[in-house]
């Protein structure tokens, strides 16, 4: 049994004092007993809230947004992994549509920075999906299962099971416009299979794939219940109080 991995992305939004506050309202209600349970705040504010969570004895995990793939050096302005990984952060989201979108993340770029996420120690969240015009031109099969290839090049067999998949259809990105569980559930499968073709069916039946895309606490039970939706990838929905709901849709 897979265990579930729901993370919340905080993206930009919340400043360290809201960050501070918001943990301190959800954390005692967030049953981490059967789900891992992953925040990723702005980098500013990880240091405040691993301390936070250390006092609060909680499991909630960390995660960053982002980083850069070299660990040091004058790269103005990008954080390495190491000082992720010193921090205390455990996880790393990778190649963001929205890092693609506006930051220019190629598949090469994605695939270096998982490279060195799993160097260092840290659990990449390796993000995939394809946009409107390409799902309308029938393409988003062939344009996932490349992501998933060019994304992890060079990750041994041993190392890929440290590495999350989060499928985010751009369209259902911020949009309320989910994808159906169906819909969802038919290109995690599809992606399972291709981690299947690279690493084998046994190494690819214990990888997590997560959803993302319009989660809310309304349509997050019907997804977990898909037998390849292993959590999902929130991110307005988890700015609120809704995520400990998402988190504890079981209950
Ligand atoms: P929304 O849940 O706001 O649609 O965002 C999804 C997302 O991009 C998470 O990384």
């Amino acid at each position: 049994m897979r265990k579930k991995i729901i993370a919340g992305n905080w993206k930009m939004n919340k400043t360290v004092l809201e960050a501070i506050d918001f943990v301190g309202e959800i954390h005692d209600d967030i049953d981490t007993s059967e789900v891992d349970v992953v925040i990723c705040p702005t980098f500013l504010a990880l240091s405040e809230i691993i301390t936070l969570l250390e006092d609060y004895q909680s499991d909630i995990k960390l995660g960053a947004q982002n980083m850069f793939y070299e660990e040091k050096g004058a790269y103005t302005g990008e954080i390495s992994p190491n000082m992720l990984y010193d921090l205390g952060v455990e996880y790393v989201i990778i190649g963001h549509s929205e890092r693609r979108q506006y930051f220019g993340e190629t598949d090469e770029i994605v695939n270096k920075k998982v490279l060195k996420a799993i160097q260092v120690g840290l659990k990449p969240i390796m993000c995939v999906g394809e946009s409107l015009a390409q799902r309308e031109a029938g393409d988003t099969f062939d344009l996932v299962r490349n992501q998933v290839i060019e994304g992890l090049k060079k990750v041994g067999k041993d190392q890929v099971q440290e590495v999350i998949i989060a499928y985010e259809p751009i369209w259902a990105i911020g949009t309320g416009k989910t994808a159906t569980s169906e819909q969802a559930e038919e290109v995690c499968k599809y992606i399972r299979e291709a981690l299947a073709e690279m690493y084998g069916s046994a190494v690819a039946n214990t990888m997590r794939i997560q959803y993302g895309g319009s989660v809310t606490k309304d349509n997050a039970k019907e997804l977990f219940n898909m037998p390849n939706i292993d959590g999902a990838l929130v991110g307005g929905a988890s700015l609120k109080e809704d995520f400990v709901s998402i988190v504890n849709y079981n209950e």
